[in-house]
């Protein structure tokens, strides 16, 4: 599922229309449907999504887009464009479970949980082309299971209420790919709209859309192109020392404490858990501030609240590594003056992708220069680019 540089970039229309050849080239036929999921990038409220707090993310010019038609045999066959790439076999005469290929079983668990819903495809040829990197903390895997969902969608003409989608790809992934994870990546990639940021609250499901069309301002990702392999272990364990915190503090959520109640309580607890709550009651706080900050354009608000973000996952909840650290100093190095009001880690953590408010006029210049900066550093390639907030997903051909 490895997408070149030249596909990351190409837009959903030259995508679809890559995909739809590629389909006629694989199984010999047109598709009948075509659609497709984006991966999302996380502005600011990181880590908070488990604890009802708010998140602010925005779906992404970037795509899992999947072609398909009837199979001949009843079973649904899943080809990834890239050579190499072991085809998922979701067989429907037995129940679904979790198997191999790994990548699959984004596509199994929604399989399963729409077949349980009463929503059974039947058989499908189909291919599939993801821009969404991998393991970039952008995603790749909520919008391999909302496209999955889209597509099933499609082929039944059975739609779906959008926060039942988003939850069954959530359980998809808790059940068929062992991530203990919360509700924002699967609600954006489904509910994600053009120009506009969502600001979720996890606790209620309520979205409220936060326009983002000021064309002067970007959002710019920088993929470190690093990712260490504890983060499985890492994000379970995060969200049990959460639970902890909240329990000592007699509240059903860390959305419920406040700063002052968990100074109070400093005492009672471990020193690394009062860190992490720390972190999650802090970061829900400025996720508010940064949607009313964007509202207001104040934009070097909305900077600063995303480097103190920043360091709070670094110090507090201890999820940054060096190679996001390192692309957060180079953009305080180069700071407003150079065209940058504010950067973080975005995702999960351990490696992945940073996020920067940036001046649009300085785009290239940025870019040029974080590139050579993180080479210096660390002797990697980043991967920069920027995107303005995308459409959640949608049935391209019905
Ligand atoms: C991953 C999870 C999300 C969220 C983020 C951290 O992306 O899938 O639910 O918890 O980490 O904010």
């Amino acid at each position: 599922m490895l997408t070149g540089a030249f596909n990351l970039f190409m837009t959903l229309s030259e995508l679809t229309t890559h995909v739809a050849e590629q389909f006629v080239e694989t199984y010999g036929r047109p598709p009948r449907w075509i659609v497709a999921a984006p991966g999302r990038v996380n502005v600011i409220g990181e880590h908070t999504d488990y604890n009802d707090g708010f998140v602010l993310p925005m779906a992404i010019e970037r795509y899992a887009v999947m072609a398909a038609d009837k199979s001949s045999d009843g079973k649904i066959r899943i080809r990834d464009v890239a050579d190499g790439v072991e085809p998922a076999l979701i067989d429907l005469s037995s129940p679904v479970m979790p198997g191999s290929p790994k990548w699959g079983n984004y596509s199994r668990g929604v399989v399963a949980g729409m077949l349980e819903r009463g929503i059974n495809p039947g058989g499908l040829d189909v291919l599939l082309h993801s821009t969404v990197p991998l393991g970039g903390g952008l995603s790749s895997s909520a919008a391999l299971e909302v496209c999955t969902a889209t597509l099933l969608e499609a082929a039944t003409g059975k739609k779906m209420n959008p926060v039942e989608k988003a939850l069954l790809c959530q359980k998809a992934e808790h059940e068929f790919a062992n991530v203990p994870c919360g509700i924002m990546d699967q609600f954006i990639s489904v509910m994600g709209r053009q120009n506009s940021l969502l600001l979720l609250d996890c606790r209620s499901r309520e979205t409220r859309l936060v326009p983002m069309a000021d064309a002067s301002v970007q959002l710019l990702i920088a993929n470190t192109n690093v990712r260490h392999e504890l983060s499985g272990g890492e994000y379970a364990q995060r969200r049990s020392q959460c639970e902890t915190a909240a329990k000592i503090l007699g509240v059903t959520s860390l959305r419920d404490a406040t700063a002052e109640m968990l100074e109070s309580a400093k005492g009672k607890m471990d020193e690394v858990v009062f860190r992490r709550a720390r972190h999650v009651i802090g970061e829900i706080e400025r996720t508010v501030h940064a949607a009313e900050g964007i509202r207001e354009s104040n934009w070097a608000t909305v900077g600063q609240l995303m480097y103190a973000s920043h360091a709070s996952l670094r110090d507090d909840y201890e999820v940054s590594c060096t190679e996001l650290d390192a692309i957060v100093e180079i953009a305080e190095a180069i700071g407003i003056k150079g065209g940058i009001y504010g950067c973080r880690m975005t995702g999960g953590g351990f490696g992945g992708c940073t996020v920067a408010l940036v001046k649009t006029e300085n785009v290239e210049a940025i870019t040029n220069q974080i590139a050579a900066d993180y080479k210096k550093k660390t002797k990697i390639e980043a991967t920069i680019f920027v995107s303005r907030p995308a459409a959640g997903a949608t049935i391209i051909k019905a």
